[in-house]
């Protein structure tokens, strides 16, 4: 038996991710869950921000943004940047969190968290009272001392400790441990029937 929850607009875990608009002294900080690969080839990120946000404002003007993926040790600040907006507040000052220049658009990246993407603005699609925002990527970057050769990532997600979101709970949690190799664990179970 199951209980109806009703039209749930939450999926679990997501990222809390942080995405960067607009220049030097100007870029500002957004939180975002509503975040998801959209494409391999090309390699598209999508993004869910709400009509009014400053965030949407600036991501028109340059046409790029970067995301960041934070440790889990940044709760705090992926918080603090969920509740206030860039019209009023200087979140790199009062986060204290670094922005350093990106290889390939404008805004930057975000020096404290570990793996970050640039973005291109691809598409825009209206749903209901927002706006999904297809950006093409770029480039990215990984912690050079996360880089592990010997893994298929390149990196060693251990060392990564994302942080992930329970949208429904409004819970920050961090990753436990590693079960298996996808492609690949799978296969116990045709070996067996
Ligand atoms: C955990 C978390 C996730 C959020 N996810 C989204 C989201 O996916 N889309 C969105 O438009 N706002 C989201 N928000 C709200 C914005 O981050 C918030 O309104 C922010 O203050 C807007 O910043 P800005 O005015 O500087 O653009 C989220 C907030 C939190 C705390």
């Amino acid at each position: 038996m199951k209980k109806q929850l009703g039209p749930s607009d939450a999926i679990f875990p997501v990222p809390a991710a942080l995405i960067v608009s607009g220049i030097k002294e100007k870029a500002n900080i957004i939180t975002l869950a509503w975040i998801g690969v959209a494409s391999s080839t090309p390699p598209t990120i999508g993004i869910s921000v709400r009509k009014q946000r400053y965030t949407l404002e600036l991501i028109r003007k340059t046409g790029e943004f970067s995301v960041n993926f934070p440790g889990a040790s940044l709760y705090k600040q992926v918080d603090y940047c969920g509740m206030t907006t860039g019209r009023k507040t200087d979140k790199f000052k009062e986060t204290q969190l670094t922005p350093i220049e990106s290889k390939k658009i404008k805004p930057p990246i975000i020096k404290e968290c570990p793996y970050n993407i640039e973005c291109r603005v691809s598409k825009e699609i209206i749903i209901g009272d927002y706006i999904h925002i297809l950006g093409e990527v770029l480039e990215s970057h990984v912690d050079l001392d996360k880089v592990d050769n010997s893994k298929r990532a390149g990196f060693d997600m251990s060392k990564i400790d994302p942080l992930v979101y329970f949208a429904q709970a409004r819970e920050y949690w961090r990753v436990g441990e590693k079960l298996g190799d996808s492609y690949s664990v799978g296969n116990q179970i045709k070996k067996k029937s």
